[in-house]
């Protein structure tokens, strides 16, 4: 199906993402051994670019945490460097149980998108099987780092592949809605709902792409306006109760947005409002579509009403201008996430190819094609 929708130019195409979200970055000689990793601040964006560097696990987790570093496969990235940086620490006496503990610490950061326990276990299996016989524990640190670095080369690819999929339901369209950043800083490579724009864009299909600024923490307006505009692609920002009527207006052909976890029956969990904006587009007869890499894929959850979801602080909701909009001793209820159900997405695309209708044999049948 890919082969189908790449262009004859599709090949040379080189579209780099608009700032460096994360890299692994060595001290010395021993790249595994003397390292850290360094995170683009995105609670800093759009008014600066600064980085952070985490040279301990605690600092990694406190990144994920306070969404230094978010956006389900970029935490995912993240986290499998977070393990490489834990290793550094753990005495060679009891490095295995020190790897699991560490796995297991970064996992309690954030409950919701399943790519960062994918990828701390992943890591952790490395380490395992290079830990079989008596290797040293400075090898095992090395394939540790060599894991991470895979699983951040492949994140690329998929946001690519994803991106070739979608490109072409984006050609079809002059206005697109997307909610919260599914976009380059949520990935280590293009995004996952804003793959298809870079890809529709380098092909020089115009469009506009109205990104909801996603309350409380407005990752739309500081995240995805700024990334797309940043790449000359023409975004514009609206209040997220503005949808409906932007719907109504006929200015919007499509909707696209990531998931932080997808159930096997191909119910999404993604940033709350999500399920609003596509009960919305159910009754506008507007196509949604979510976009997504195999890795946020939980095929163990026969449906969404086992995904966890984040609870956030009050302070979000209660001072998210940087000053109180709400009454001093209020009460909040700040879910982060929130599901919408498979019957209201058009289709999933993902870096192994579109699912549609989104059942859960098509589900399976796509996601574990590999
Ligand atoms: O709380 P955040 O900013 O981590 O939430 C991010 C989202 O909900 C994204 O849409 C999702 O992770 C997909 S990122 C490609």
């Amino acid at each position: 199906m890919l082969d189908e929708l790449i262009m004859p130019n599709d090949a040379k195409m080189e579209i780099r993402p608009p700032v460096k979200v994360l890299e692994w970055v060595c001290d010395g000689p021993d790249e595994a051994g003397r390292g850290f990793l360094r995170l683009l601040d995105q609670t800093r964006l759009p008014n600066e670019t600064v980085f952070i560097d985490c040279r301990d696990t605690m600092m990694v987790w406190d990144a994920i945490k306070r969404l230094v570093v978010r956006g389900a496969p970029a935490i995912g990235v993240a986290a499998g460097y977070g393990m490489v940086v834990a290793a550094q620490y753990i005495p060679d006496g009891d490095f295995l149980t020190g790897v699991e503990a560490a796995a297991e610490y970064l996992e309690s950061s954030r409950p919701t998108a399943v790519n960062l326990s994918w990828a701390a276990r992943r890591v952790l299996e490395r380490a395992r099987r290079a830990g079989a016989g008596k290797t040293p524990v400075a090898e095992i640190r090395r394939a540790m780092l060599n894991e991470a670095r895979a699983i951040d080369a492949e994140d690329q690819a998929m946001c690519m592949s994803i991106g070739l999929h979608a490109a072409g339901l984006i050609q079809k369209c002059t206005g697109v809605l997307t909610h919260c950043n599914a976009g380059a800083l949520a990935t280590a490579g293009i995004g996952t709902a804003t793959a298809g724009m870079y890809v529709a864009h380098a092909r020089g299909h115009k469009f506009r792409v109205y990104c909801n600024e996603t309350r409380p923490l407005l990752q739309g307006s500081r995240l995805t306006a700024w990334e797309l505009a940043k790449a000359g692609i023409d975004a514009w920002v609206i209040c997220d109760n503005m949808a409906a009527q932007v719907m109504r207006e006929g200015r919007i052909q499509m909707v696209i947005t990531g998931a932080d976890r997808i159930a096997a029956n191909g119910d999404a969990a993604n940033k709350i409002g999500t399920y609003g904006v596509a009960i919305l587009a159910a009754r506008h007869k507007i196509p949604f579509y979510v976009a997504a890499p195999y890795s946020t894929f939980d095929l163990n959850l026969p449906d969404g009403s086992g995904i966890p979801i984040e609870e956030r602080g009050s302070e979000e909701i209660t001072h998210g201008f940087g000053r109180r909009t709400a009454p001093e001793g209020i009460k909040t209820y700040s879910p982060a996430f929130d599901v919408t159900p498979a019957e209201l997405i058009t289709a999933i695309i993902t870096d192994r190819g579109i699912i549609q209708p989104v059942t859960t044999a098509n589900v399976r049948k796509v996601v574990a094609a590999k």
